[in-house]
């Protein structure tokens, strides 16, 4: 059977696409976010995953306004990036895996979670950083599925809808009977506001509650309605309900193997935790 090694949970910032692009992983303001990722990609070597599940919001590359599914998934054989006017280059393509896909599509459908399925889909920078974070070399060895969440056009489903997402995910992966390793990822956030009054909006306080609470109380989110987490978060810090839903594939009691957090990048405060289920 498929099981989850671990969770690993990320901001996405295009910046960094462009800090990769130019080299500057040493550089002062750089540094203090790079590092946080070698331990991550020790655990990797260690963790051997076979498959990547990328939990994330699309900004506008694979939907629009005028689209907007709550939730979707891909089912395609390959997901290639596309030019989305950051200026960061394009990355190589992705392969995919049909077969875990569909299996993830009857069984979300079976426990109530009915996504959109994509059977073509380019993935943007919320997917493609958070892979190149973890495979500098950008070789990809492994498979990928793409699950989507709205965070990005009102109404968004609540923290509480998507934390069963990920309990509903977690037993779809567990129930797969190929003998698989997964590595489940959640990115974005976390607290930033990239437009209107409140630009350049952080809120530490929360974010570092936050991410206590991801490791023994992943429900402490949703005591906050959506309206609720964008005042305390931002209006683009909402995308930690991708963290909720990755954490939501991990049994209750969990193991940080590393965190970091840096304030900011460009606008936004980054947060890391890679998470290990104990069993
Ligand atoms: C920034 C952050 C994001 O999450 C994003 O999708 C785009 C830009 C930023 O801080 O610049
Ligand atoms: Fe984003």
């Amino acid at each position: 059977m498929a099981h989850i090694v671990g969770a690993i949970t990320t901001s996405h910032v295009p910046a960094i696409g462009r800090a990769i692009a130019k080299g500057l992983q040493q550089d002062p303001y750089w540094k203090p976010f790079f590092d946080g990722f070698p331990p991550v990609r020790e655990w990797l070597a260690r963790a051997r995953p076979d498959v990547v599940v990328v939990v994330y919001n699309d900004h506008g590359l694979n939907f629009f306004l005028d689209k907007m599914p709550t939730f979707a998934i891909g089912a395609a054989e390959q997901y290639r990036n596309a030019d989305e006017g950051w200026g960061i280059p394009t990355v190589p393509p992705f392969e995919g895996d049909p077969a875990l896909s569909w299996h993830l599509i009857e069984s979300l459908v079976a426990q109530d979670f009915d996504l959109t399925t994509c059977q073509e889909m380019v993935v943007d920078h919320a997917f493609t950083l958070p892979m190149a974070l973890c495979w500098p070399e950008m070789d990809w060895p492994v498979r990928t599925v793409p699950v989507c969440v709205n965070t990005v056009q009102a109404p968004l489903p609540s923290a509480q809808r998507c934390l069963r997402l990920g309990q509903a995910l977690g037993r779809a992966i567990a129930s797969w009977p190929a003998d698989q390793r997964v590595v489940v990822m959640g990115t974005g956030g976390l607290s930033h506001q990239l437009d209107g009054e409140r630009a350049g909006f952080i809120n530490k306080e929360f974010d570092l509650q936050f991410m206590r609470s991801m490791r023994s109380d992943p429900s402490w989110a949703t005591q906050f309605s959506t309206t609720q987490l964008v005042e305390q978060a931002g209006t683009q810090g909402v995308e930690l309900l991708n963290w909720l839903v990755a954490r939501g594939t991990l049994p209750d009691q969990v193991r940080i193997v590393h965190e970091n957090y840096h304030i900011p990048i460009s606008n936004t405060a980054s947060g890391l935790m890679l998470l290990e289920p104990m069993r």
